[in-house]
Formats: structure tokens, C-alpha cells, sequence
């Protein structure tokens, strides 16, 4: 089933600037799309768009099935939840607890469930140990673990990540990323849309899409386009290490395969001493 789709969709925020240009793209449920792009290409205001916080010029949007309009728009917000790269902007209680409940409250949900609820998305994100702490004892990682949870507590259809990882240190940004990995694990049919500068994340998705000043230029296997050296030239990207590793490995010599990790080749390294 296609979550998303995107058709002929045109914004500018000043007339005679368009900002995205004739976007079309289609995201099936369960796939995990990653789109990478320089800086003020347009990323955050394809979101913006996808769940109504923008109104288009012209195109269309489909969520689930549903197009985009007036009357649908508290229906599609139900369904995408989104995690911006501010870890402090994003924590609403004064605790752990309160802040995971906050996402829930306006639903009507009983106490005794709200309860059993933010204790079983605060162990998603393996924060069980702090639901009574306040944001100032946690780290970057912590509060966007946390902001994880409220959108997932929500049970969305599609999880936007705009940066989120963005404004963490490394130990911060792995977090975020295993815990991805694990609820791609847990759930396969959640889809996830993640926004991000860091091509070693990028690389992690089932598919990238490269915009480039408001046009897709490009939408393919991760593997494919950093195998491309013409593409990466032209977009000025940077290369993931294993994809470095692996090139200047068979350079040498080493009868390396694409699918190879880093341990293998490791292993393969060390036995060739
Ligand atoms: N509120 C706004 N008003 C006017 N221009 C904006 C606004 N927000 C973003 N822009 C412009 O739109 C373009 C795309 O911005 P954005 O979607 O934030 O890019 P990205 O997320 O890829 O960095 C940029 O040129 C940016 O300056
Ligand atoms: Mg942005």
C-alpha cells in the first residue's frame, strides 16, 4: 500500500520563489525513505506540507489513501507524527512521564490506561528508569528519546524524523539511530520519512531521495547512489565510511563484496596478515 503520495506539488513562501518545484514521490507503508539535500533545498518545508502546517500552491497530497484538504487534515495529523531536531523544544511536561502522557491527554484515554501506556512507550525507548525525572537531568539523547515516545504513543502510520538527530553529540545520535532500527524491527509497517544532513544515517533507509534547490534529482537504492562517484561529485555528497572502506579495500585488492560490514572486512583484513 503507498502511505504517501506526492503529485505535482508546487510552494512558495514569496511569490516568484518557488521553494519546491513539480515534487512527486511516492513512499510505500513499512519502507523507510530517507531524503538528503543541502541545506535550504527544501526538506523541512516538504514536511511542513505533508502535514498541513504549510498550504500548498499547487499538486496533491495523499495520507493513506486520504487527499489533503480542509476537511481532512485532523485525520492525516493523527496518522504522521513528527520529531524536530530542537531536543528542548520538543519537551512539553515536567517529567519523563508527564511529557509521554501530554501526547495522549487530548484523546480521552482512562487514567489507569494513560498509565499503562506511557510506561510501555518510555520502555520502547528504554527510558523506563527516568519517568519521574525533569529534561534538565537528561541529556540531547535522552529528551529526543523521549520525543520519540510521544510520537509513537500516538500509534502513527508514519514517523517524519526532521533532523532529530541533528543537535546530538555521536554516543546521542547512535542512540537515536538503534532505536530506529529496533522499531523498524518491531514494527514493519510503520513507515518512517527521515530528514537528515548525516549521510552515515542516510545510508541506513531502504531508499534516498536527493533534492536539490526544491526538485527531486534523484530517488534510489542508498548502495547506488554512493557507488556513483559522477553523482556525488555533481551534489558535492560525502561518502559513507563502509562505502569508502569497501572501495579502497578492493582497490587493494581484497575480493570485497558490496554487502560486506565492517566486522567482516575487519576479519578479512586481519587474516590476510
Ligand atoms: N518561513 C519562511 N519564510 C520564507 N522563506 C522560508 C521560510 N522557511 C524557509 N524558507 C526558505 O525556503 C527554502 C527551503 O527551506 P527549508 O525547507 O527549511 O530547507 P531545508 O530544510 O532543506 O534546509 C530556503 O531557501 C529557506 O530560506
Ligand atoms: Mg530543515
Amino acid at each position: 500500500m503507498k502511505n504517501v503520495v506526492i503529485k505535482n506539488l508546487n510552494y512558495s513562501y514569496n511569490e516568484n520563489t518557488p521553494v519546491l518545484k513539480n515534487i512527486n514521490l511516492e513512499i510505500n507503508q513499512g519502507e523507510y525513505v530517507s531524503i538528503v539535500g543541502q541545506n535550504g533545498c527544501g526538506k523541512s518545508t516538504l514536511c511542513k506540507l505533508i502535514i498541513g502546517l504549510l498550504e500548498k500552491d499547487s499538486g496533491e497530497i495523499i495520507v493513506n489513501g486520504l487527499s489533503l484538504n480542509k476537511d481532512s487534515i485532523q485525520e492525516i495529523r493523527k496518522k504522521v507524527a513528527i520529531v524536530f531536531q530542537n531536543p528542548d523544544n520538543q519537551f512539553i511536561g515536567a517529567t519523563v512521564e508527564d511529557d509521554i502522557a501530554f501526547s495522549l491527554e487530548n484523546n480521552n484515554i482512562p487514567r489507569e490506561k494513560m498509565i499503562t501506556l506511557v510506561k510501555e512507550y518510555a520502555t520502547k525507548v528504554g527510558m523506563e528508569d527516568f519517568l519521574t525525572k525533569e529534561p534538565s537531568y537528561l541529556s540531547g539523547g535522552q529528551k529526543q528519546r523521549v520525543a520519540i515516545a510521544d510520537a509513537l504513543v500516538r500509534n502513527p502510520e508514519i514517523l517524519i524524523l526532521d533532523e532529530a538527530t541533528s543537535m546530538l553529540d555521536p554516543a546521542g545520535k547512535q542512540e537515536i539511530l538503534s532505536l530506529v532500527n529496533k522499531m523498524k524491527l518491531e514494527n514493519p509497517n510503520l513507515t518512517i520519512i527521515s530528514i537528515t544532513h548525516d549521510i552515515e544515517e542516510a545510508y541506513l533507509g531502504d531508499r534516498i531521495v536527493l533534492l536539490n534547490e526544491g526538485e527531486i534529482v534523484l530517488t534510489c537504492r542508498p548502495d547506488e547512489l554512493f557507488k556513483n562517484s559522477e553523482l556525488i561529485n555533481q551534489y558535492n555528497l560525502s561518502v559513507p565510511f563502509i562505502v569508502q572502506l569497501q572501495k579502497k579495500c578492493q582497490e587493494l585488492g581484497y575480493q570485497i563484496n558490496d554487502e560486506d560490514t565492517l566486522e567482516k572486512i575487519g576479519e578479512m583484513i586481519c587474516q590476510s596478515k
